[in-house]
């Protein structure tokens, strides 16, 4: 059984705590929140502000995936905002193993993110030192595309270089999750099902987090 973590960013923003109360309320595990810059990726969402909001309604784990260039700038901001995860891509950090070190001392959980080109290798001298790898399985920058196949061979990778490290990281998938992928996608090792648009386009959204649970 997955965590499932609902990305806020195919949430209704001018009725964010309605959706905020909704995830409360369900079977979820974390909210996904989704920080972009406009430079790192093509789309520019929302950023501290937000997230301080929402931690004041919000009963679970925050999931916070900075989509930003010197991210390593912001790692305090999004302490103070709530942040209990703090993931930063590795095609967007010179000096990744300070920026892990900066967000451990700040009592977050350590998240590395890697876009789908990037490849599971150059996680090798981290993996021991972060708690949570945030594998897109799409180019990030939007919500509703559709997951890339290959996605699950590094699922599978990833996993074998964990258990030979000894690493309590856990395998996050981020992007393209739908109810009919998911079993496969939990199958190749996935701890972790990120999922925006197939939950908050279900006529039925409780429900279809309840049935993410189940696969
Ligand atoms: C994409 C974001 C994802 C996105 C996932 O850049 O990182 O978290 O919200 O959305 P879906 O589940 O709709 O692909
Ligand atoms: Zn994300």
């Amino acid at each position: 059984m997955a965590l499932i973590a609902p990305s806020v960013l195919s949430a209704n923003f001018l009725k964010l705590s309605d959706d905020i109360q909704m995830i409360n309320q369900s079977e979820a595990d974390w909210f996904h929140l989704d920080v972009m810059d406009g430079r790192f990726v093509p789309n520019i969402s929302f950023g501290m502000g937000i997230i301080q909001a929402i931690s004041k309604e919000a009963k679970k784990t925050l999931d916070v995936h900075l989509m930003i260039l010197e991210p390593e700038k912001y790692v305090a901001d999004f302490a103070r905002a709530g942040a209990h995860n703090l993931s930063v891509h590795i095609e967007a950090c010179t000096h990744l193993h300070r920026v892990i070190q900066m967000i451990k001392a700040e009592g977050m959980k350590a998240g590395v993110a890697i876009n789908p080109h990037t490849s599971i290798q150059q996680l090798e001298d981290v993996i021991a030192d972060i708690d949570l790898v945030c594998m897109m399985s799409v180019n990030p920058g939007f919500g509703g595309q559709k997951f890339i196949p290959n996605t699950l061979n590094k699922i599978q990778q990833l996993k074998q270089m964990i258990v030979a490290k000894g690493s309590h990281a856990l395998i996050e998938i981020d992007g393209g999750v739908t109810y009919e992928n998911a079993s496969e996608i939990i199958t190749a090792g996935a701890d972790v099902l990120v999922a925006g648009n197939t939950v908050f386009s279900a006529p039925d959204p409780v429900a279809m987090i309840a049935a993410l649970k189940k696969c």
